[in-house]
């Protein structure tokens, strides 16, 4: 089969100096890519800007912005058996690009935002073949967010976890999910490392893309 996986995070630069992003590391999206690379499946990895080495065997697609990652899933969505939207992509972007370095001045300062493009529910809103994995990234309300996360943004599973832990998520090796489905109950994984989770979400992935198949035919 094949899946494409996004991971890590996005930068909207400010200036050729500057950059807004967050703390995404890539960890459970190459996790997840090297997982189902170990499964025989094939795999095309949108990677964010970050400091691991990809998984061997898979095909790399590095991005900076929200817009190049959106371009990148883009032009494989229709192409794949299972999307698996595990990025961090930031929400805003600077409004205005400096093409010089912003000087310092010596009162307050602020930026002008705008948001960009959600790039899961912009794929997801025509007709497609593949099985969409969402990811959300909570501090609080966790099932609720992620089961309106699911609906509005057309997924067939969502992956939340609790990103407010130092111990698990954003930037730590271990992680505990908890994966909503259009149907039935959500099921739990409990806290490991994102390599095991990995593993053990793919089957999870694998079941649904059989159950999913089953009800086409
Ligand atoms: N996502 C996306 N494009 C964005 C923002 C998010 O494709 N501009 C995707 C993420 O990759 C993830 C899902 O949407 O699969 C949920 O992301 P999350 O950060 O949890 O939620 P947001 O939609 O950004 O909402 P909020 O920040 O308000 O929780």
């Amino acid at each position: 089969m094949k899946f494409v996986v996004t991971a890590g995070p996005t930068r909207e630069p400010l200036d050729p100096v500057r950059y807004l992003s967050n703390r995404s590391s890539g960890k459970m999206g190459y996790a997840i890519a090297a997982a189902a690379l170990e499964m025989k499946h094939e795999v095309i990895l949108i990677s964010g800007p970050v400091a691991l080495s990809p998984p061997s065997g898979a095909e790399v697609v590095r991005v900076t912005t929200g817009e190049e990652m959106f371009e990148a899933a883009a032009a494989h969505f229709a192409h794949c058996d299972v999307f698996v939207m595990c990025a961090a992509v930031c929400d805003y972007k600077p409004a205005r690009y400096t093409s010089q370095k912003t000087k310092k001045q010596h009162r307050p300062f602020s930026l002008a935002l705008e948001p960009t493009r959600d790039i899961l529910a912009s794929l997801t809103n025509s007709p497609h073949d593949c099985l969409v994995v969402g990811f959300a990234a909570e501090t609080e309300e966790l099932r609720e967010s992620a089961q309106r996360k699911l609906r509005e943004k057309n997924c067939d599973l969502i992956v939340a976890n609790d990103v407010g832990r130092a111990d698990i998520g954003m930037d730590s090796d271990d992680n505990e999910l908890l994966i909503f489905f259009k149907k039935g109950a959500p099921e739990k994984l409990s806290r490991a490392k994102k390599t095991e989770l990995a593993r053990a979400l793919l089957k999870i992935i694998l079941e649904a893309r059989e159950k999913c198949l089953t009800k086409k035919t």
